[in-house]
């Protein structure tokens, strides 16, 4: 879907762990910075997590003056918060890793990107979800390259609390190694 983007994250994986079989560690993940805005960028345009409940323990106004009573039910409603133009700006629906350079994040409110929330309830597993897909991803572009005809409109969501596909993208893993076949 993003071959431009696929590419640069090939060569920062390339240069960090370019032997065949290599078990990659901690150490490695750190000197990736582009692997965690790719996953952070696809997390901002499909929330895995789309929407989060609450209940109010008490009353509270709101900054722009709305007032929630004590034992309301709220909806936070991540998917459509990380899509918000005016947060990410026009371009909203590119995707595009350089929404999470830090000169870009600098000057947003911190809870615009909260994919495993923020606070005494977020993700217990955020760190090792980080890592583990930053893991799998380093093998997987390593040894494929990721095709597909589909675009991101092209998708449709159920939202449930977890993202769910109505449909189904189709997906081609080439291998790199041309001496190997499918
Ligand atoms: C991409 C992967 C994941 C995402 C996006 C994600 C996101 C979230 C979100 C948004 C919540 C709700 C937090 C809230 O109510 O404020 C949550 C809760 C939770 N997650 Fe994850 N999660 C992921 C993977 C994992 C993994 C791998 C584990 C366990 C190893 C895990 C364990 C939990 C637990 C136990 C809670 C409940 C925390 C609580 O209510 O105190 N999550 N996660």
């Amino acid at each position: 879907m993003n071959p431009k983007y696929q590419d640069i994250l090939y060569e920062e994986i390339m240069s960090i762990c370019p032997e065949d079989d290599i078990d990659v560690t901690y150490d490695h993940i750190r000197q990736m910075p582009y692997l965690e805005m790719v996953l952070n960028e696809t997390m901002r345009l499909i929330s895995t997590v789309a929407l989060v409940g609450r209940k109010l323990r008490k009353d509270m106004i709101l900054k722009d003056g709305l007032f929630l009573a004590e034992g309301t039910n709220i909806v936070l409603d991540l998917f459509h918060l990380h899509r918000s133009k005016k947060i990410w700006g026009p371009n909203v629906m590119e995707f595009n890793p350089d929404n999470f350079l830090s000169t870009n994040m600098k000057n947003k409110n911190p809870y615009s990107f909260i994919p495993f929330t923020k606070g005494i309830r977020n993700c217990v597993g955020w760190r090792y979800a980080m890592f583990s897909m930053q893991i799998l991803l380093v093998h997987i572009i390593k040894e494929y390259e990721i095709k597909t005809k589909w675009k991101l409109d092209d998708l449709h969501y159920k939202m449930k609390i977890t993202i769910a596909y109505h449909n189904n993208p189709e997906i081609e893993f080439l291998y790199r190694n041309k001496n190997l076949t499918k």
